[in-house]
């Protein structure tokens, strides 16, 4: 792929699009698939409607009201957990990927709780990213998103910065805070590289007021990277890349 005169905008939605394109490879006949939230998860949105336009038969759960929206006005039919206890296959972008692991932060968008409720439901989590998102260690660009009531946000603020982070209560506009689909708050907090993932995540856990966090560890296989070398799928196992599945 040529990145001579592409603007870095354009040529990062396009490698958006090709990790995305993959993933929907995965989906087969009669499956229940989860819908992932932000840009990377749109184009998935997209290529399976498309899918389903040429007969593939699935049904969808969605991650946000965002991506229900987007998911109906395509045409593709829409399930609910009513009807369907456990997924075959989610496919959700991710805010960063550790090498290796696999772990990730995701909640950049805002819709981190439903991700991880249809994440833990499905027997597999697809994820999909640009290039941009692989790093060494979780924490090296993006705060961990947490979703808090709003009840008590000051003293659960508190328990998160006992934890050793830079919180940042995270607003939609300059003077409204951000409200989730559960009708919550996200705090954004910076902890720098993160050493050891999991037990963090636990940690966060125990904190009452704190619903989730966008902390997802072991969840993730495999991870579609998408960059000007073509599209690596990454598995758990092989901890690294499996060479150019689509360039
Ligand atoms: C949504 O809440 C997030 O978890 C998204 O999956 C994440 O922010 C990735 O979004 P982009 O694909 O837009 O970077």
């Amino acid at each position: 792929m040529s990145t001579a005169a592409i603007p870095a905008d354009a040529e990062r939605a396009a490698f958006k699009r090709a990790a995305a394109e993959a993933a929907v490879e995965l989906v087969q006949d009669g499956m229940v698939v989860g819908l992932g939230t932000g840009s990377t998860a749109a184009f998935a949105v997209d290529a399976l409607a498309r899918r389903h336009r040429q007969g593939l038969r699935f049904v969808g759960i969605p991650t946000s009201e965002r991506t229900a929206t987007q998911a109906r006005e395509a045409g593709i039919p829409l399930t609910t957990f009513a009807e369907h206890r456990q997924l075959d296959l989610t496919i959700d972008g991710a805010d960063e990927v550790e090498r290796g692991t696999l772990n990730l932060i995701k909640g950049l968008g805002g819709a981190l709780l439903r991700e991880k409720i249809v994440a833990a439901a499905s027997r597999r989590l697809a994820i999909v990213v640009d290039g941009a998102k692989l790093v060494d260690r979780l924490g090296t660009h993006a705060p961990v998103p947490v979703e808090v009531v709003t009840f008590g946000l000051e003293s659960t603020r508190a328990a998160l910065e006992a934890l050793g982070a830079s919180v940042q209560l995270r607003h939609s506009s300059a003077r409204e805070p951000f409200v989730t689909d559960g009708g919550n708050r996200i705090l954004d907090c910076s902890f720098g590289p993160i050493l050891d993932p999991a037990r963090l995540e636990e940690r966060i856990g125990r904190i009452v007021g704190v619903v989730e966090s966008g902390l997802f560890i072991g969840r993730a296989d495999p991870v579609f990277v998408a960059d000007a070398t073509g599209v690596h799928r990454l598995g758990v196992s092989t901890a690294g890349g499996q060479g150019v599945i689509r360039a």
